[in-house]
């Protein structure tokens, strides 16, 4: 296969932001095209095809999902129908990008993971923080040893909630905090140090009543949840998770090692490495300020990343592109989001019946 061609399902916030723009052009030499978008809305539809260049719209999925020119599809709709569309797209013999999370059931994933190895089609499943570089290195970094051993680690993905979309904040379509924003930071915990094996949680209704395109909605989801995680390897991790954080300037991932710490401010930005025994300076781009840490009355090494270490910013669309033609296995596979999806429903079990989960899958 020469390049990708694309059809996309969901002309809504992401779409429009992020993968649309994102096809078009080529990526490592590999042409890619828009063929087709499809939205329930046909207005969306049409206004997508006329922006980004799409040579046909549909209003029904079924009806992308028959085109024959389409190679790969991008599923971009409401939490809710990610099962039912993603399962169709692997049926179809598509290669399959999938927005978080893969679905809302463990058995439903089953479905979509083993239908897409029978049928020999990539599927990728979103969001793929295992690819920011700034994981890669933190992934190093742990597993050199160079933080010493990891004992606690932290993550909060969390904002004031959308003002546009009632969807979010009602069970029907597909709402939930957790479906939609913990596994942000789950996802980079298991990243970073593989599967979970037990889960505890709360979980509340901060808001009750929301005002939504100007209308009154009334909210039926836990929009904030607390989230307690024992790794396989024994180490401890927490999440925080909601719709109720207006501004937050605490680093969004910590991660607590006996000789190091690394805070990475929301993924994005340059980390800071805290490391006791300061002997990890080799890494280009890096300096040294020192700092004392009185209690310890001993200096700390911070190591910064400059400007011109900063890294490349990732992009799921080139990595599945990437995929799909260089035939390899997807990093954010469909396996791994399964995981982040059992302990997301492990966590919502806990926080209703007050017990701690234990986990079952791995990736
Ligand atoms: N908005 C963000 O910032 C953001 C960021 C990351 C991930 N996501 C994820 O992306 C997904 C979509 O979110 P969004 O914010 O773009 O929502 P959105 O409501 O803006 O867009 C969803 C679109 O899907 C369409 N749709 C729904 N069901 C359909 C169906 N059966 N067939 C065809 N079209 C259908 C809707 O009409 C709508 O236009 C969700 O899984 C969300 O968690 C969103």
């Amino acid at each position: 296969m020469g390049g990708v061609r694309f059809g996309v399902i969901g002309c809504g916030t992401i779409s429009t932001l992020a993968y649309l723009p994102a096809i078009k052009g080529e990526y490592a030499g590999y042409p890619l095209e828009l063929v087709a978008v499809c939205d329930a809305v046909e207005e969306k539809a049409v206004s997508a095809a006329k922006r980004f260049g799409a040579r046909r719209h549909y209003a029904r999925y079924e009806d992308l999902l028959a085109d024959p020119e389409v190679d790969a599809v991008i599923v971009a709709t409401n939490i809710a129908t990610h099962a039912e569309l993603g399962l169709a797209a692997v049926r179809a013999g598509k290669h399959v990008l999938i927005q978080k999370p893969i679905a809302e059931t463990l058995e439903e994933a089953d479905r979509i993971i083993e239908e897409a190895r029978r049928r020999g089609v990539k599927l990728q499943v979103e969001p793929p923080h295992m690819l920011n570089p700034f994981c890669v290195r933190s992934r190093e970094l742990i597993s050199s040893g160079a933080l010493g051993q990891v004992c606690l680690v932290q993550a909060s993905s969390s904002h004031a909630g959308a003002e546009d979309r009632p969807w979010l904040f009602q069970r029907a379509g597909g709402g939930s905090v957790m479906l939609d924003l913990a596994v942000h930071a789950l996802t980079w915990l298991t990243g970073l140090l593989g599967p979970v094996a037990q889960v505890t949680a709360m979980a509340t209704t901060s808001v009750p009543e929301r005002v939504i395109n100007g209308e009154p909605v009334k909210v039926d989801i836990e929009d904030n949840v607390t989230i307690l995680l024992r790794f396989r390897d024994g180490c401890l991790g927490t999440v925080v998770s909601n719709y109720v954080t207006i501004a937050n300037k605490a680093p969004t991932i910590n991660i607590y090692g006996t000789d190091g710490t690394i805070h990475l401010e929301s993924g994005m930005s340059p980390f800071l490495l805290f490391s006791r025994k300061g002997k990890y300076l080799e890494h280009d781009g890096w300096l040294e300020p020192t700092v004392y840490a009185g209690h310890l009355a001993r200096p700390l090494t911070v190591q910064r990343a400059t400007p011109s270490g900063e890294l490349p910013p990732h992009n799921s669309v080139a990595h599945f592109v990437e995929c799909i033609v260089e035939d390899k296995q997807p990093v954010p596979s469909g396996e791994f989001a399964r995981h982040v999806l059992e302990i997301m429903l492990a966590a919502m079990e806990s926080a209703r019946s007050g017990r701690t989960i234990e986990l079952q899958t791995s990736f």
